[in-house]
């Protein structure tokens, strides 16, 4: 059993906590290798289709363990790479929702990014502050941000170190959609109950088309959609979908 998470699933969904209540929730090393310890193996079961990240009312996380990096030489971060550990879970293939609430600071709000969409409570605050403390954002915060909002306003966050509040960030493009803090958790379930519901191939190529658009050129990229949307034709979920719309009745999806 992890001792920083708490782990629930529901059919298809899991949902993660993290719980390092007194420590803001902050990302040590031991938080990143429970998550991947426990949902990699999850990643490749059949029956789940979503993943659901979340913290606690105060914070979803406040970033990377400071105590714990404070003594640290570049050469004991070039050798345990603490980065890597939180590209395994950016690399898994089950779709993530982030759901925030409270402080999603440096790689907190890199972790959330990491996932597909983010939901926010109204009280979210997002921010990249490593700045104040003589660093820079290291698990991707200054090229995933800078994608989802811009140049300007990732210049201006990652410079200055300010936060973000969530009307903000879901008027940027950081975060999908903003919720009643207390609706965060169960909105996040009810938009993961429904992916989950979904052709497994179906979503997992929807998942690659978007991800394609930031790394491809349009013309590859509408190349690789169009090729991913003519294979699904070979799947017999697309025909049980069509069948069931046509029939007016819900669709059957098997992942087949
Ligand atoms: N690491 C370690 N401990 C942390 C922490 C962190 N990132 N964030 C908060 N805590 C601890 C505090 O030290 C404090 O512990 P004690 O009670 O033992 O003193 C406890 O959590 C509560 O925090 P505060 O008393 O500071 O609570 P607050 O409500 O006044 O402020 C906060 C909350 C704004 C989140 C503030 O704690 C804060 O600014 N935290 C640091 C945020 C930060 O700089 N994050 C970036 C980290 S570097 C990084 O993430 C690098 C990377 O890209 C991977």
């Amino acid at each position: 059993m992890p001792d920083t998470l708490k782990i629930s699933r529901t059919g298809g969904v899991v949902l993660v906590r993290i719980d390092r209540p007194k420590q803001m929730n902050a990302l040590n090393f031991q938080v990143g290798s429970e998550l991947v310890s426990a949902l990699e193996p999850l990643d490749n079961d059949p029956e789940v289709g979503c993943f659901v990240l979340t913290g606690n009312e105060a914070a979803f996380a406040a970033g990377a363990d400071i105590k714990e990096m404070q003594a640290k030489t570049f050469g004991d971060m070039l050798a345990e790479d603490y980065p890597a550990i939180w590209e395994r879970f950016g690399a898994l293939r089950t779709p993530k929702i982030a759901a925030v609430n409270g402080y999603a600071l440096g790689g907190g709000c890199e972790l959330a990014m990491m996932c597909d969409f983010i939901i926010a409570g109204e009280g979210a605050q997002f921010g990249q502050p490593e700045i104040k403390l003589g660093i820079i954002p290291g698990i991707g915060g200054s090229q995933r941000l800078t994608r989802l909002v811009g140049r300007a306003k990732a210049m201006d966050m990652i410079l200055t170190g300010r936060m973000m509040g969530a009307a903000e960030a879901e008027s940027c493009g950081l975060v999908a959609r903003v919720v009643a803090d207390d609706k965060v958790v169960d909105t996040a379930l009810d938009a993961a109950g429904r992916i989950a519901a979904y052709s497994k191939p179906a979503v997992q190529l929807a998942r690659e088309a978007v991800n394609r658009a930031e790394e491809s050129a349009l013309s590859e990229g509408l190349l690789f959609e169009r090729r991913m949307f003519q294979s699904l034709f070979a799947t017999h979920d697309q025909k049980e979908g069509m069948a069931a719309f046509i029939e007016k009745r819900k669709p059957k999806f098997t992942g087949k």
